[in-house]
């Protein structure tokens, strides 16, 4: 007799898996790993690793997301940062070039650039969209600029055109950090796909997961084999496009069968990963819709406060709601962020995070700024040199960032999401009461 960890038993045997019984749930909508996930798992499990199971889950996912976002390549990696780090080898970005990004995001961001050697150039935010200011970025090129890498922050994309415009006018490189944005929009075309390259995350809280992974999608082939190759150990066996591998069984039998012809790291998706991402690819509308619902819930919840400030949405743009965030205005309604998180919670409302500290006023900047060591020694009297990471370096964002509160979209249960928004509306009625005291 055997047990099977699957929400609906399969045809054959699960037996390995006894002892973990997914929690049972009454609506399978409701359920971020569906019974597709589990199917796929078991699949590369049955196939004990062999190279010979084809077609591969990750070549599998990697066309999936080929069609939903219509571009020519599509390169699984094992996390959002590899996809960036890889990006930008790509690029041509090399030891001691510019890399232009925004001091709001994830550090992700600018530590891929350090991963290569490169400089990152923090640009200031627009102040109301939150997202990358063109106009900041065009005063910081250089002649040693190589790359911009737009955040797609919160889940909104940043002016695309105007980007691309200035990259075009100085050849540069554009990589979409699109690691928060799935099926965002800006003027009709889908984030990720505008830049010359896009580059995703699966980690757990994104729109779709498979708990670590990433994805870098592009149209140029020059651009998506050297991904490739820097992702997979610079084998030069490996395709660009879904398939991976032009590798014949023969080269393999030849003991003079030049391999590596590129530095490469191994930041491959593992086909477990794979096989999870591409159950979770399936769904990946009904994800973005729910979280755009949640948005509106809390949208709906807000309406006529103004010492909430939301994400500014242009009308060019449809924001994917990797999270809902709002600046406090604490001055016009005396309450501090802290006080607001407690009684938010107080009434119901699940957790809120604050946004991360600006990358270049976090320790290890601030550090490197003053000693570059290591892998970094090479860049000792050149940071600083034309930019200081120091306080009022980026006033917008500086202005912003301790204000904002990070409101959870990550609801499939939609009742929930509106529970949650309830205690939003609560707790603006709470204060409000408070301020005309
Ligand atoms: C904007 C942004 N860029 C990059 C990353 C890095 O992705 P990962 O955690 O998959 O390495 C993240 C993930 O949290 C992110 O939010």
């Amino acid at each position: 007799m055997t047990t099977s960890i699957l929400p609906v038993p399969l045809a054959h045997d699960a037996g390995a898996f006894s002892g973990f019984e997914p929690k049972e749930s009454s609506n399978a909508s409701r359920r971020r790993i569906g019974t597709d996930e589990f199917r796929y798992v078991e699949e590369v499990l049955a196939s004990d690793f062999r190279g010979s199971a084809k077609p591969r889950m990750v070549e599998k996912l990697e066309k999936i997301f080929c069609e939903k976002f219509g571009v020519a390549y599509a390169i699984s990696c094992n996390s959002g940062t590899s996809t960036l780090h890889s990006a930008l080898c790509a690029g041509g970005v090399a030891s001691g070039d510019e890399v232009i990004v925004p001091p709001l995001t994830m550090a992700s961001t600018a530590l891929a650039v350090l991963h290569q050697g490169a400089i990152p150039v923090f640009a200031d935010i627009d102040p109301e969209t939150w997202t990358l200011d063109p106009n900041a970025m065009r005063r910081l090129l250089s002649p040693r600029t190589k790359a911009i890498i737009p955040v797609a922050i919160y889940g909104l994309a940043p002016d695309m055109d105007d980007i691309m415009e200035i990259a075009a006018e100085r050849q540069l490189t554009v990589i979409e950090d699109v690691a928060q944005c799935f099926l965002g929009r800006y003027r009709g075309r889908l984030a990720g796909a505008i830049g010359h390259m896009g580059s995703f995350s699966f980690q757990s809280s994104k729109h779709m997961t498979c708990g670590e992974g990433g994805m870098v999608i592009c149209n140029r082939h020059d651009l998506a084999e050297r991904v490739r190759r820097h992702s997979s150990l610079g084998y030069a066996g490996l395709a660009a496009g879904p398939g991976c591998s032009k590798i014949r069984k023969e080269d393999l039998l030849d003991p003079n069968y030049a391999r590596h012809v590129a530095l490469g790291w191994n930041y491959r998706m593992p086909e477990l990963c794979a096989a999870v991402a591409l159950g979770q690819a399936v769904r990946l509308e009904e994800f973005v819709q729910k979280r755009m619902a949640a948005a509106k819930c809390y949208l709906d919840a807000m309406a006529g406060c103004d010492w909430l400030i939301p994400q500014k949405v242009p009308e060019d743009r449809v924001h994917s709601y990797w999270a809902f965030v709002v600046r406090l205005d604490a001055a016009s309604i005396g309450v501090d962020w802290q006080t607001f998180r407690k009684k938010y919670q107080e009434l119901g409302g699940d957790r809120v995070y604050a946004a991360w500290r600006l990358n270049y006023l976090e320790p290890f900047f601030q550090e490197l700024q003053k000693k570059p060591q290591g892998s970094l020694a090479h860049l000792s009297g050149q940071l600083g040199e034309r930019q200081r990471w120091d306080g009022g370096l980026c006033p917008h964002a500086e202005a912003v960032q301790p204000w904002l509160l990070q409101f959870k979209t990550n609801y499939l249960d939609l009742e929930l999401a509106a529970q949650k928004a309830d205690a939003l509306r609560q707790t603006i009625r709470h204060f409000e009461k408070f301020k005309r005291r």
